[in-house]
């Protein structure tokens, strides 16, 4: 995982990000979404780059003391790599860093691989958003970590 290397999103990232986008997501966001993201100012969104290349991305909204995660998603040729726990562990500690205390997120029920990526960094699920996904009407699992501030890294195997 040494040779990841995570910066914020910019511009010129946007065309490789919308490709991972469209590939990893059922409901893909548009392009306009992930420009707002460079605007926002409760926003971190950051890329994983492998050497010149994006392998995938993720986002986190700061509300309060709340770390809400908006997105996740590695280009399918990298995944199982560490790519998403090193993508979410830096967003964790930036959000930690400017004093979210805890953690929250929707996921897919039926998003296993998702689901058990966080669940390896402390997430438990919480509660169920039923049929919350406007495409199929699949229901959401509310995940939550509380205790934030104390938290550490939990490096992927
Ligand atoms: C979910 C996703 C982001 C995981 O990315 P990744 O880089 O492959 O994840 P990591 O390699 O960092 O995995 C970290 C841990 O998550 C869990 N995990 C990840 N993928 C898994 C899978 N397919 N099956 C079971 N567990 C999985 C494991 O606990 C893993 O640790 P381990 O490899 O030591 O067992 C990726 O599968 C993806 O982009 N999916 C499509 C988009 C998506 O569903 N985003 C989430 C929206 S809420």
């Amino acid at each position: 995982m040494s040779n990841i290397r995570i910066s914020p999103l910019e511009e010129r990232h946007i065309p490789r990000v919308l490709e991972i986008e469209v590939s990893s997501q059922s409901c893909p966001w548009s392009e306009e979404s992930f420009r707002n993201e460079i605007k926002t100012d409760h926003g971190i969104f950051i890329v994983a780059e492998e050497g010149t290349e994006i392998v995938g991305f993720a986002g986190v909204w700061v509300v309060v003391d709340e770390a809400h995660i908006i997105t996740v998603a590695v280009d399918e040729s990298h995944r199982r790599k560490g790519v998403a726990n090193k993508l979410i562990t830096e967003l964790l500690l930036r959000a930690q860093s400017v004093g979210a205390t805890c953690s929250t997120l929707e996921v897919r029920a039926g998003n296993e691989p998702a689901k058990k990526l966080y669940e390896s960094l402390g997430f438990k699920p919480a509660g169920i958003r039923k049929r919350y996904y406007p495409d199929n009407k699949e229901d959401a699992v509310i995940m939550w970590m509380y205790g934030l501030s104390a938290w550490e890294p939990v490096s992927a195997s």
